[in-house]
């Protein structure tokens, strides 16, 4: 008797179970269909009331298609007045620091319905011939976007240059800033190895890391190494402090933005008060290409582009050691202006 009820309930669990799991299936189904749906009907129609509670999904469609025309340069001006969209000043730039992750952040950032990237790194504060060039032609290298959403621009450049902090003040005191930081012998590498792969595509040789990271007439660590300079953090980031408190500043862990971008991301919405989006993505790891790429649904998958993510040539372990020898004191003046820790060696 006991043995049948329990049979009957089995069976139950299992009827339930499967309809669970149904419905679920149904409503992805649903969702994936509803946005490839979306395109047969009046654009307008499709976006509802413009502000917060905008759809993700709805906004990504406008984003890849509608977007994507303009950025092409095929808007006309009436299509530019009749859907309202502005090019407006960045409300938050990704400053640096270079191989820090900024194009990882930037793109994945860009995926938030209330967020548009500028594609191009501008370099407009940091290359006195474009700031020459005055602000609406700053403004002029915007993507179009609806008034509230938030224009983002990443030119790593701008962290290590002198200028930047006092003409970005100038623009607007109140902007946020995202920094990216990377354990900075590592971080020095990886800029070393971009330049490497730039030589080695145009076959031309390049000097090894260990020859110009170390001076060799002092055996010493090489400060007058551009790797090696900007890793030097906090050199750069006491020149920003003059300017702007430490609270306008988002401080992206880069080797956590690698192993577990989710967390990080979602501090980052925090950090732009926005609404919670990310944890719709699906951020899955690639092992062929040894980072976390994104998937949405059924119908998207990005992973970033090859030259992010290139094999580090192997350099001499000694001066690996002396290099952190000589990051250690930044790092632990670093800590105590930005009151975060990493576990940097
Ligand atoms: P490497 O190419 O040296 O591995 P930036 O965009 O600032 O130039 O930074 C490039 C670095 O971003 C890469 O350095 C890589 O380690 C890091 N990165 C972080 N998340 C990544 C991701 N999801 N895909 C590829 N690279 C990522």
């Amino acid at each position: 008797m006991l043995f049948k009820q329990q049979a009957l309930l089995r069976q139950k669990l299992f009827v339930l179970g499967s309809l669970a799991i149904g419905s679920l299936l149904y409503l992805v189904a649903r969702v994936g269909s509803l946005d490839r749906l979306q395109p047969l009907c009046p654009i307008d129609s499709r976006f509802g009331p413009r502000g917060q509670d905008e759809i993700p999904l709805r906004a990504l469609q406008f984003k890849r298609g509608l977007l994507h025309e303009f950025r092409k340069g095929n808007a006309t001006k009436e299509q530019i007045r009749l859907h309202n969209l502005v090019q407006q000043l960045p409300k938050a730039i990704i400053i640096g620091v270079r191989k820090g992750g900024t194009r990882a952040l930037l793109e994945m950032l860009n995926l938030h319905p209330a967020v548009v990237k500028a594609s191009q790194e501008i370099h407009f504060f940091d290359n006195d011939e474009n700031y020459a060039k005055g602000i609406e032609w700053y403004r002029k290298k915007m993507p179009f976007s609806y008034p509230h959403q938030i224009t983002i621009e990443k030119s790593p450049a701008y962290f290590i240059t002198e200028e930047v902090p006092e003409r970005i003040y100038k623009m607007n005191s109140s902007i946020k800033f995202f920094f990216f930081f990377w354990e900075p012998t590592t971080r020095a590498i990886s800029d070393y190895t971009q330049v490497l792969f730039f030589f080695f595509f145009k076959n031309k040789t390049y000097y090894k890391f260990e020859k110009l990271a170390i001076d060799p007439n002092t055996c010493e660590v090489n400060t007058k190494y551009k790797a090696v300079r900007t890793s030097i953090y906090t050199k750069h980031l006491e020149r920003w402090l003059k300017y702007f408190p430490i609270e306008q500043f988002h401080i992206v862990d880069g080797d956590r933005l690698i192993t577990e971008p989710l967390p990080e991301l979602q501090l980052v919405e925090k950090f732009l008060n926005l609404l919670f989006f990310f944890f719709l993505y699906n951020l899955y790891f690639n092992a062929t290409r040894g980072f976390y790429c994104l998937f949405f649904f059924f119908f998207f998958n990005k992973c970033l582009a090859g030259s992010k993510g290139r094999i580090h040539p192997e350099v001499d372990t000694s001066v690996i050691t002396k290099l952190r020898k000589f990051f250690h004191p930044f790092n632990q003046k670093f800590y105590q202006i930005t009151g975060r820790t990493f576990k940097w060696p």
